[in-house]
């Protein structure tokens, strides 16, 4: 059979577990798939960097370039950020490829535009691993639960601070020492910044309420509180009072017409199931009319595991090409307004 032409975009923390996985696993991929892969090329800023056990001949440093060959089936996106991710999804959707992306800031500012482009081309858009590294939790509240009425989202979604406030918590750590410890442990953004001031929980918060009441939020539209201004004084007082403090996504129905979507630090007592997810672990907590309430729990961030749901969305995307279909876009069908914390 025609192999699926592969192509990798950035090859840091997740990139190079994602090459590897798909270099290591390819014969059993293919038994999945019903046909092989092959990964035409990977993207690089930086190409004099040493990428042991990777092929040197895959690596460029013109992504553009690599998505204008055309070749590309799939373009699995892992660079990051806005600039130049958002332009090398749409020109890779306009070459008829499908996208695989981790990219939750990009899909939190532009998604309308890039799953409106995959629409109108008939080609997937999948991000798994965008929400909560290995976690399966788009899929669940795309596919799964789409029968079903969603009320209340929440939960820890960003490792970086839950291993923060751990480490501070357990350890007596300080933040500065302990947000180091996540950075070398490839839980953090390229900037920090987005984890601790809580941008990165806010892109997830947003994308998560975008499926659960299927309509449209935007990062920027989410109340977002970070944990720069929690201090060792916090967690003790906390714990005095029988309570851990975690960063907490929220996403809840208010009304026929509303929704509130908020980020901040709260109190989490002791005996919560949420006191307990530690390190760079997240935890969700979705609650539905008919399914009751449901948890998803596992690790939050780092190579391995953001790579485990990055393939699977590789495995799922080229099984839908190779059968000519399209997996489920976005159901947009409500246009909700975001309450102001005012009316929470
Ligand atoms: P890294 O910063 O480790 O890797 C980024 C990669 O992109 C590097 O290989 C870098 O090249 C390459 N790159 C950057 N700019 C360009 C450019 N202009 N042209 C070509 N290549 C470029 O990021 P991560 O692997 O940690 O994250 C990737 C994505 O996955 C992000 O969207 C992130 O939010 C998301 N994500 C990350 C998780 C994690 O735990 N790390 C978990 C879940 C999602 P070079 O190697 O030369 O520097
Ligand atoms: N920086 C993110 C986190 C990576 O710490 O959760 C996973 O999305």
């Amino acid at each position: 059979d025609e192999p699926l032409k592969v192509v990798l975009l950035g090859s840091g923390t997740v990139g190079t577990q994602v090459a590897r996985l798909i270099l290591e696993h390819g014969d059993d991929f293919a038994a999945r798939i019903g046909r092989p892969l092959e990964l035409i090329g990977i993207a690089v800023r930086d190409l004099s960097r040493q990428r042991p056990g990777l092929p040197a001949g895959l690596f460029t440093d013109d992504p553009q370039g690599l998505i204008d060959r055309g070749e590309a089936d799939i373009v699995i996106e892992l660079i990051g950020g806005i600039d130049p991710a958002r332009q090398l999804i749409l020109s890779a959707i306009e070459h008829g490829a499908s996208v695989v992306t981790a990219n939750k800031a990009l899909l939190a500012a532009h998604g309308e535009e890039i799953f409106d482009a995959a629409e109108l081309a008939g080609v997937d858009v999948y991000y798994e691993a965008a929400v909560a590294g290995a976690i399966p939790i788009i899929r669940p509240l795309r596919e799964s639960l789409v029968g079903d009425s969603i009320r209340h989202v929440m939960g820890i979604v960003n490792g970086t601070t839950n291993y923060i406030l751990d480490k501070m918590t357990t350890e007596q750590t300080d933040y500065e020492a302990a947000l180091v410890q996540a950075q070398d442990l490839g839980y953090a953004e390229a900037d920090p910044t987005a984890d601790v001031e809580g941008y990165d929980a806010a892109a997830k918060a947003a994308l998560l309420a975008s499926l659960a009441f299927h309509t449209r939020v935007n990062g920027d539209e989410v109340h977002t509180e970070g944990i720069t201004r929690i201090v060792q004084d916090d967690i003790r007082a906390a714990r005095d009072v029988g309570c851990v403090v975690k960063l907490v996504a929220i996403a809840k129905q208010l009304d026929d017409d509303q929704i509130s979507v908020r980020v901040h630090p709260t109190l989490i007592p002791l005996g919560h199931p949420l006191a307990a997810v530690g390190g760079a672990y997240n935890a969700i907590f979705v609650e539905a009319d008919a399914a009751g309430r449901l948890m998803f729990l596992g690790p939050g961030a780092g190579g391995a595991p953001t790579a485990s749901a990055v393939t699977g969305d590789l495995v799922t995307v080229a099984r839908n090409r190779a059968r000519g279909v399209a997996g489920p876009n976005q159901t947009i069908y409500n246009e909700l307004r975001v309450a102001d914390m005012g009316a929470v």
